[in-house]
């Protein structure tokens, strides 16, 4: 299937929201959104409906830097949930509306909970590569934003406010939630850089004196176009590795994701609770 990319955005998430709801995605309650080398939590949803990008119309237009590029749809502890196992990344896509696309197909179907995850380097220095965070902010360094262009007034305001985009609350019980199971989740500010080349020690210094914890290539066109259409946000970030130059060691691809599968089953864990609260 080709989608005619000319035709206005609104009109193509329809076509594609309309197309998943024939198949029988319907009415998901959180959509999840996985990151570099966590596309495997999608396994645990039992008697999976699997719908490949590529069959999907909308979906096949963007590009996947991964092998999967799935919609995984399904009861999961006792939730409908829709998986995007599989990321449009903007370094892929040099495209913001190719990139958030599947943020705002979630948005359509009715998704009231995001759960978005990724691998980012570690730019605070007081924790440690392994650790998990919880986006309290953002910093969008991407020079882009996903909701430039006409803007969608069904969905959400032209200028929307970015004070609460992820939820306190949540987040609260979420770190308490994973204390009792004595997981400890730092808490801090991931910066958006474009990619795909990792940072160079100076952006990470750069990064850490406007404020950053984390940094990485994905979320904020999520995060940005769920919280336009006023859902709940949880950005959760695996941080694989140190930033560049925090140790005297070159980065590459294959330790975050090694890094990535090293902790599934604590990340399968985290996202189960950001399920539950
Ligand atoms: N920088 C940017 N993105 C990343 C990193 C990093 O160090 N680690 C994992 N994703």
């Amino acid at each position: 299937m080709t989608t005619d990319m000319t035709r206005p955005l609104d009109e193509r998430i329809r076509e594609t929201a309309v197309f998943l709801y024939s198949r029988g995605v319907i009415r998901p309650e959180v959509g999840i959104i996985l990151g570099s080398g966590l596309n495997d939590f999608a396994d645990r949803i039992k008697n999976p409906l699997i719908l490949s990008y590529n069959d999907v119309p909308g979906m096949e237009a963007g590009l996947v830097s991964d092998h999967r590029g799935q919609i995984v749809y399904g009861e999961y502890n006792g939730k409908k949930v829709i998986i995007m196992a599989g990321r449009f990344h903007y370094y892929e896509n040099r495209d913001m509306d190719k990139t958030a696309y599947p943020a705002r197909v979630m948005v359509a179907l009715g998704v009231k909970r995001f759960i978005i995850t990724n691998a980012a380097g570690c730019v605070n220095t007081d924790w440690k590569a392994g650790e998990f965070m919880l986006i309290s902010d953002h910093i969008n360094l991407s020079g882009n934003n996903p909701l430039i262009g006409k803007n969608l007034d069904a969905t959400g305001p032209r200028f929307p406010d970015m004070t609460y985009t992820y939820n306190k609350e949540l987040r609260e019980k979420l770190i308490k939630a994973a204390a009792a199971k004595g997981i400890r989740l730092r808490e801090g500010v991931y910066a958006m850089f474009t990619g795909p080349s990792f940072e160079t020690p100076a952006e990470i210094r750069f990064a850490r004196i406007i404020g950053a914890d984390a940094v990485g290539m994905s979320t904020v066109p999520e995060a940005i176009i769920a919280n336009h259409a006023g859902r709940e946000i949880i950005g959760i970030s695996f941080l694989s590795n140190m930033a560049a130059g925090v140790l005297n060691k070159p980065l590459t691809g294959a330790e975050v994701t090694e890094a990535a599968l090293r902790i599934k089953d604590t990340f399968a864990e985290v996202v189960d609770m950001a399920l539950e609260i």
